[in-house]
């Protein structure tokens, strides 16, 4: 059914009647499913592998199992469907544009004029040259390439912990896994970045010091590198790593340091942007322009799209790195990004997305204090982080309670995202407020039962 303009699709769902569980999840159907499937699919991730139940359908917050369980969703996928699923705006656009046409290389479309023109009209700053690709990964990969076109340099900066994909040179940049370790490719440097929580560099009083690190990052790149630098690729909050935000000063001053190298600011927004944080990019919470930006997840709130995106002076470099590729900006693609911007703007959602910040920041107020397990707590729109730790003076990580609060929750009736000892929350930003409470409850009651069940009450 076609969705009227503005129409909040999602607002009506009836809070009181979720979770709305039938049978233990997995239940019956779900075992039997995903034993099948797993006899032939390998690599399946931590999510899947420690609540393996098998998802039918999805509305909005909601996440239906092939046994008629149904779960709030607090994982968006994995922070990609920011509108929520099945959004009739952008399924609607999509059916659509398959069809009409399906591919047409990188010849120009109207459905793509319409997303490009949209896209810089939104994007802060002069970020005005595009293209488009089909995952974050091969977004980031031609950043690089850009970035290597538009300097001349070739050695690239990037932070501990930080994931940018997994291809050769997105593993390069990040080392979280043991296997990436040796093969990582030659001039691509891993530095710490700033953690309030956990400040590698600290004034008197505790807090953390920035100045240090940018000092640090200085030393580096005068000892540590072949002065070759073309870019410090981050992400504006660490995703995958935990959720970890820096502190406000941080991106200003980055800015101002690249900017006195000749290095170019590069902001993997994969995971940050399109209203995930309640701005379009992350980095205009500080009033900062990266040189070239990456867009994916949400962008497409589930159709494969993503973006590169280049400050106007840059844009030239893209024409020099053979940008184009099968899928990216393919009309089906457009159709769902330009469908998303569109829904964000005519239900008002960056601001939903903020004023969910207001609710979750309430509603984890109290937690560090109240729980001898939860270290620290933070939110930023709707991405959220809590650190399960040992002891509170220590900070020793909790991993063990980070698995049974993700599974105690997900028998409740919540979907969401395991992630050792950080519990990493993503709700899509169109939930209303009372299932918003509902599934901090769920959390919040999840913790209380694990920290009892180990001892820590
Ligand atoms: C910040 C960031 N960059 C890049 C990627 C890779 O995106 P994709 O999985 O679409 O290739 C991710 C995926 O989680 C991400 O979070």
């Amino acid at each position: 059914m076609a969705a009227a303009t503005g129409e909040r699709y999602w607002a009506d769902v009836d809070a009181a009647a979720l979770p709305h569980l039938v049978t233990a999840p997995p239940g019956p159907k779900s075992r039997e499913l995903h034993a099948r499937a797993s006899g032939i699919i390998r690599g399946l991730s931590g999510q899947v592998r420690l609540f393996p139940v098998v998802f039918e359908k999805g509305h909005g917050c909601v996440l239906e199992d092939v046994d008629g369980n149904r779960y709030i969703d607090f994982s968006s996928g994995i922070y990609v469907t920011t509108l929520g699923h099945c959004h009739p705006k952008v399924s609607e656009a999509v059916a659509k544009a398959a069809n009409t046409l399906m591919n047409a290389h990188d010849f120009t479309t109207p459905i793509k004029v319409k997303l490009l023109e949209k896209l810089v009209e939104v994007l802060p700053g002069d970020l005005k040259g595009v293209q488009l690709y089909d995952s974050g990964t091969t977004a980031v990969e031609a950043g690089l390439r850009t970035c290597r076109a538009a300097t001349g340099r070739q050695e690239f900066l990037s932070c501990f912990r930080d994931f940018h994909g997994k291809t050769g040179h997105a593993v390069s940049l990040a080392n979280t896994n043991k296997l990436y370790g040796p093969t990582r490719s030659p001039g691509f440097y891993l530095l710490p970045r700033p953690d309030t929580y956990r400040p590698l560099f600290a004034r008197d009083d505790g807090s953390l010091d920035t100045e240090k690190y940018l000092e640090l990052y200085a030393s580096f790149i005068t000892n540590g590198t072949a002065g070759d630098v073309a870019a410090f690729v981050l992400e504006p909050i660490q995703g995958w790593g935990g959720s970890v935000m820096p502190p406000d000063d941080f991106f200003p001053k980055l800015r101002a340091f690249c900017d006195e190298r000749g290095i170019l600011l590069f902001a993997d927004e994969v995971l940050t942007s399109m209203g995930r944080t309640g701005k379009y990019l992350c980095m205009e919470h500080w009033d900062v322009t990266p040189d070239v930006v990456t867009l994916g997840k949400g962008f497409g709130n589930g159709f494969p799209v993503t973006a590169m995106v280049v400050r106007e002076q840059y844009a030239d470099a893209v024409d020099r790195i053979s940008a184009s590729t099968s899928y990216g900006g393919n009309p089906m693609a457009c159709a769902a990004a330009l469908a998303c911007i569109e829904a964000i703007e005519e239900e008002n959602l960056l601001e939903r997305a903020m004023h969910l910040e207001d609710l979750f920041r309430r509603k984890m107020a109290h937690w560090t204090s109240k729980y001898n397990i939860v270290g620290d707590t933070r939110v930023k729109g709707c991405l959220m982080g809590v650190e399960l730790v040992k002891d509170k003076a220590t900070k020793e990580p909790f991993d063990e309670a980070g698995k049974l609060v993700y599974q105690t929750a997900f028998r409740k009736g919540l979907a969401w995202i395991p992630a050792g000892h950080i519990l990493r929350m993503s709700p899509p930003i169109v939930m209303s407020d009372a299932l918003a409470e509902k599934a901090m409850d769920i959390i919040e009651e999840s913790i209380a039962e694990v920290q009892a069940k180990l001892g820590y009450a």
